[in-house]
């Protein structure tokens, strides 16, 4: 994901260094091209080599080395930078940061980048609790610099509390939401929904579908890296939580109703990509469910239709989009589907095509408009749902 991008890594004096190395071996597994830029404390907790090995790069520590094989300097660097993350970042380079000092290739580097810039504090409770470093960190939001808030937990020194470098994973996923896309989803609100809701039979069992989430977990990844602010309503599923988006949990059709209701007002585009039960249960004591263990003699009701209701009360300038999955007369359904929901845009994807609709990680889907049908290839599902906004973003511009 961040291939052709240049990664400055900052690393300084702090014991966490040592997960800088995983962190510069995960960007470059994502093809970035990293720099390393160690601070002199630094290079007592990690050696140099262990750097350059990873990345391929000659680590720097030295604003006057000359022993490169290309012109490297700190502006060339700066220029050619398109993400610099400092983790850890110490007190002392905070404090550097925070007042303009350029004493050494980081902070001289760092003065000259426009970049986004990150940096990840790691130090004790104390220290870290200290006003002096918490104006520090202040002041450095105020330029636009994302601090990430430390993890909390048992510290070298023997303390507990806040302090700790995150993982490397979270620190990635800071780096991937910076620079991955271009973010011409910003200034937007969208709400997905995603996955299967569950309709309790009794307290034992209950009535769901094969949906496993991955379409709209997809579609609500894409939309964030794409700089969207964005709300996942989602059934249960096996799928760790989606970063940056907001998530709200939920069973039943209903549940997933009410939470997608109480938050339209505030959206510009939804997509309900979702698999909900037209029927639940009719509600019955808790003392007879108990009593009959026959679900077949349960009547049921209709689920508030989630698709239908958006439509139908969409506010001006909001955007709808469904999903419809089909096992026959595929565009013809989805087709219908438009027209009586008052969508403006279905997904049409065929249960019956191999590597399309539940579970798996590709999906192959057509998508329709009232005047358009765009017929996409058997694709990642993160590759299908970055078309979907591609094709609601040109809908929108009409
Ligand atoms: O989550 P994934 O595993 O990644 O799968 C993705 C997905 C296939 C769930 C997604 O791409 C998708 O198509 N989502 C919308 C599916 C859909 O049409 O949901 P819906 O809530 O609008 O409708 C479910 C419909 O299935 C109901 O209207 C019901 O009548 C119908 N149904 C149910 C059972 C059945 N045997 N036949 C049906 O037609």
């Amino acid at each position: 994901m961040l291939s052709g991008k240049t990664v400055l890594l900052g690393v300084t004096g702090s014991i966490a260094a040592y997960k800088a190395a995983s962190l510069a071996s995960a960007l470059k597994k994502q093809q970035a091209d990293v720099h390393v830029l160690m601070t002199k404390n630094a290079a007592n907790f990690i050696h140099p080599l262990t750097f350059e090995s990873l990345t391929g790069n000659k680590c720097i520590s030295d604003t006057f080395d000359r022993q490169f094989e290309y012109q490297v300097n700190h502006i060339s660097l700066a220029k050619r930078a398109d993400l610099l993350l400092v983790a850890p970042a110490s007190a002392n380079i905070i404090a550097k940061f925070a007042h303009g000092l350029a004493d050494d290739m980081l902070t001289t580097t760092a003065l000259a980048c426009r970049c986004p810039k990150i940096l990840s504090p790691a130090m004790n409770t104390r220290m870290f609790e200290n006003p002096l470093v918490q104006e520090n960190l202040q002041t450095l939001r105020t330029h636009q610099w994302t601090v990430v808030e430390p993890a909390e937990g048992h510290l070298a020194c023997g303390d507990t509390g806040a302090g700790k470098m995150p993982e490397p994973e979270t620190l990635l996923q800071y780096a991937l939401q910076a620079i991955a896309c271009q973010k011409d989803m910003q200034g937007l609100k969208v709400l997905v929904t995603a996955g299967a809701t569950q309709e309790p039979l009794d307290p034992v069992r209950y009535l769901t579908n094969h949906s496993s989430g991955k379409m709209g977990y997809a579609l609500a990844r894409q939309a964030s890296l794409r700089g969207a602010e964005v709300t996942l309503v989602t059934g249960k599923t096996s799928l760790p939580p989606v970063p940056f988006v907001d998530r709200i949990p939920v069973v039943t059709a209903e549940e997933m109703w009410e939470a997608v209701t109480a938050r339209q007002a505030q959206q510009d585009i939804l997509v309900k990509a979702a698999a909900v039960a037209d029927y639940r249960p009719q509600t019955v004591s808790k003392e007879k469910i108990k009593k009959s263990e026959d679900t077949l003699s349960l009547s049921f009701v209709r689920n508030p239709d989630i698709l239908q209701y958006l439509g139908q009360h969409r506010l001006p300038g909001q955007y709808i989009c469904g999903f419809a999955m089909e096992t026959e007369h595929v565009l013809e359904r989805a087709r219908q589907k438009l027209l009586r929901k008052g969508a403006d845009m279905i997904v049409a994807n065929s249960l019956r095509q191999e590597g399309a609709g539940f579970e798996t990680d590709t999906n192959q889907v057509t998508i329709l408009t009232k005047e358009k049908e765009i017929s996409l290839p058997l694709l990642s599902k993160a590759e299908t749902a970055s078309r979907i906004w591609d094709a609601i973003l040109q809908e929108r511009k009409k």
